[in-house]
């Protein structure tokens, strides 16, 4: 049996408040399984909230921020390190296209991955095709093409996989390659039962309790 992550990426949504009634409702239908890593990235103010709703309700799920400094620490407004976000988090996304189209270049996502595993975050990079750079060290790749995100038009689960093949052929440290792009509960077992797909990245079908929870099934 694959180990497979199921990733929600909130994006920018949900104040605390709105996060722990995600998580209340959310825990009703949860029911963790061994071979599904369930990783939840909120916005940083919200990360401490939910790392302690869901430790003291025994919510079986991983942390993850949505991007992370490429400064070790220091004069650098508005930005939080690899070692604060660890306090917290065992995973970040780094490089998601919403960040890349604001400036973002691959020798940023590379110093962020290496802030990332220097202090034991997992880092899970996204790349829009197979040709996007793969930073040395990454393990985890979510291949999101950008016309499938936030459209209701996911790539085909036979391009995802192709794609995924060749990420992992081209990049023998890679382990997981993730398809993210309007995943839903209808369509997420078309994409995780392809040989090389080894998990989903889930934005806005992430921020319903009921609909993240029935995705998770469906693994
Ligand atoms: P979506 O977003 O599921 O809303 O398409 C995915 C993502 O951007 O990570």
């Amino acid at each position: 049996m694959k180990n497979l992550y199921v990733v929600a990426n909130w994006k920018e949504n949900k104040t605390q408040e709105e996060a722990t009634d995600f998580l209340s409702e959310f825990s009703k239908n949860y029911e963790s399984r061994p071979n599904v890593t369930v990783i939840i990235c909120p916005q940083y103010l919200v990360v401490p909230a939910v790392s302690d709703f869901t430790k003291s309700n025994n919510i079986n799920v991983a942390i993850g921020v949505q991007d992370i400094s490429k400064f070790d620490e220091g004069a650098h407004t508005g930005e939080v390190s690899a070692r604060e976000a660890s306090e917290f988090s065992r995973f970040a996304i780094i490089g998601h296209s919403e960040r890349r189209s604001q400036g973002e270049t691959n020798e940023d996502v590379q110093e962020k991955v290496e802030m990332a595993t220097k202090v034991g975050i997992e880092p899970i990079v996204c790349v829009v095709n197979g040709n996007v750079p793969i930073p040395l060290g990454a393990k985890t790749i979510a291949y999101e093409p950008i016309e499938a995100i936030g459209t209701g038009n996911p790539d085909t689960p036979e391009n995802a996989e192709k794609i995924a093949s060749l990420i992992k052929s081209k990049n023998s440290q890679v382990q997981h390659v993730l398809y993210g792009g309007s995943v839903t509960s209808k369509n997420v077992q078309s994409f995780v039962q392809m040989q090389n797909i080894d998990g989903v990245l889930v934005g806005g079908a992430s921020l319903d309790p009921m609909e993240f929870s029935a995705i998770i099934k469906q693994c």
